[in-house]
């Protein structure tokens, strides 16, 4: 089986609360269950915080097992050379995603500190970048 990890950082476990004109009013774990329904023969862990040191942490963990890592690493995106570092030691594909359109964004979120380290980035689909990302694991595991 296929073993995916989606990592959301900072502030994105207030999904569904959070600036619901930017981020949508619906809650992540509803969203979950929806992907994993979509993708059953899938096994998508999920791990959410608020501190770039366990986001670190994780990526550590798994990125040498797993079969490829949908990031939204809120906030840190724009500031976290640590971030890109470790995404860097892992073999682990990962793909930098963000809901809203950054690029629309103030001029702070243009700048990606992670994205020269991700294997693509894909952002201002909504909810649905999550999606788009999982398939983009699956078409370069299909490769
Ligand atoms: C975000 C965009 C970031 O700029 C912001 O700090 C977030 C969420 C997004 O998913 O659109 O927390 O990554």
């Amino acid at each position: 089986m296929t073993r995916i990890l989606i990592l959301n950082g900072p502030n994105l476990n207030l999904l569904g609360r959070r600036e619901p004109g930017v981020y949508g009013s619906r809650g992540f774990d509803d969203y979950l269950e929806e992907l994993r329904h979509l993708y059953p023969t899938l096994q998508i862990d999920y791990y959410q915080s608020n501190h770039e040191g366990s986001l670190i942490d994780k990526l550590h963990e798994v990125g040498f097992d797993i079969d490829g890592i949908v990031l939204n690493a809120g906030a840190y995106t724009h500031t976290s050379v640590a971030l890109h570092d470790a995404i860097r030691a892992i073999p682990a594909p990962v793909i930098e995603v963000h809901i809203s359109n950054v690029h629309q964004r103030e001029e702070f979120r243009h700048h990606s500190c992670i994205s020269a380290a991700c294997r693509g980035v894909i952002c201002g689909f909504g909810l649905d970048s999550y999606r788009l990302g999982v398939e983009a694991l699956r078409a370069l595991s299909d490769r």
